[in-house]
């Protein structure tokens, strides 16, 4: 297996790693989220800069730290699609740059299949075909892995992402932001039965609701609702109490829509990632729900749940192991559907 140096810069993370044999030798994450807390979101243009600081001094740190050489590593990788155009392009030059001058390949991962391999970290025996849940700031799939590179999208949220119901939701209770770690530990402080609130079903034409599909936008409005009115009568706001039922509301939503989907395709594994798995609500829900069904279900390790570049290397490896290699006029792209990822390899001989 290879040896992959991997950096990831698709949004406010700062990250470079060595991975080998599905493990991690370093890894370092330099989180922006202070710098953008004052705005109360990322901002692009200063994320591109912040990158541009620090990358050298990240990049020199995982090698160190890895205590690995540059004639030890086989290949490097960055995030090319999908984020944030300027970010991904320091990442994704800074990569080309080392393949060109350590004359190593150079493979570009989609950030969607960084998430989705994150799991190798945890289950280094995982192997396809499993189901994926993709659940992060901006992107709430259920995805179908056949092989590395071959994947199918099985159910998707029509509206918002749950990691941005869960910013969204922390914003209209004044929480800050990223929402989903504060929501997550004031939740645990809070009665989830407090009150009910929708879990994003999605009407089919045929009647009924669609059986993968979800909708966020909905919740979150029921949740502003439901202040708007507690702000009338009671002082202070149950925050706990709102944030454990939100909470519950999404992590029954994606436990309903998991599950049914893995017994409908006879998948046995599910294999969570994205920010939003690092959630204690669904971790829990998901495991009880789908123990009863016979279903395993992985979660990365908890810091591999949101964004590093430890994960990126993971994906690469798998793809240069498959002699999957991008060209050097590669570019980075802002969207880009999971279902396409074998556009950014050159086609073998
Ligand atoms: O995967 P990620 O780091 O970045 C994207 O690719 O989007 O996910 C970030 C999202 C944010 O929306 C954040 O609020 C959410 O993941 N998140 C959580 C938790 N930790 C991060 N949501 C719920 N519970 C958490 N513990
Ligand atoms: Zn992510």
């Amino acid at each position: 297996m290879s040896t992959v140096l991997s950096i990831e810069t698709s949004c406010d993370e700062t990250a470079v790693a060595i991975v080998k044999n599905r493990q991690v030798c370093s890894s370092i994450v330099n989180s922006q989220i202070p710098i953008h807390q004052q705005y109360g979101g990322v901002v692009p243009e200063v994320a591109s800069r912040q990158h541009l600081e620090i990358i050298n001094q990240a990049i020199a740190l995982a090698l160190t730290q890895a205590n690995l050489t540059w004639q030890e590593i086989d290949g490097i990788a960055a995030t090319c699609a999908p984020g944030l155009v300027g970010a991904l392009l320091v990442g994704v030059t800074a990569a080309k740059t080392l393949a060109i001058v350590q004359q190593k390949p150079f493979i570009g991962v989609h950030h969607l299949e960084g998430h989705i391999y994150a799991n190798y970290l945890s289950e280094p025996s995982l192997e396809p075909p499993f189901l994926s849940l993709l659940v992060s700031g901006g992107h709430t799939s259920l995805i179908y892995v056949k092989d590395c590179g071959v994947y199918e999208t099985l159910g998707e949220t029509r509206d918002d992402a749950a990691g941005e119901a869960f910013d969204k939701v922390a914003r209209l209770l004044k929480l800050g932001y990223p929402g989903g770690p504060v929501i997550d530990k004031l939740a645990q402080e809070g009665n989830a039965k407090t009150f009910g609130l929708p879990e994003g079903n999605v009407s089919q034409p045929g009647g009924g609701y669609h059986p993968y599909d979800s909708s966020f936008s909905g919740l979150k409005t029921a949740v502003l609702r439901l202040v708007q009115q507690l702000e009338k009568e009671v002082q202070p706001l149950p925050v706990a109490d709102i944030a454990a039922s939100f909470q519950k509301s999404v992590a029954r939503s994606l436990t309903k829509r998991a599950i049914a989907c893995a017994r409908d395709y006879g998948l046995t594994t599910i294999a969570v990632g994205g920010g939003v798995a690092a959630n204690s609500g669904l971790r829990h829900h998901l495991t009880t729900a789908a123990s009863t069904h016979n279903v395993r279900v992985l979660f990365p390790p908890l810091k591999f749940c949101t964004d590093n570049a430890a994960m990126i290397g993971c994906a690469a490896a798998e793809h240069l192991d498959r002699a999957h290699i991008s060209p050097l006029t590669l570019g980075v792209q802002s969207r880009l559907p999971l279902t396409n990822v074998m556009q950014l390899y050159q086609k073998k001989d």
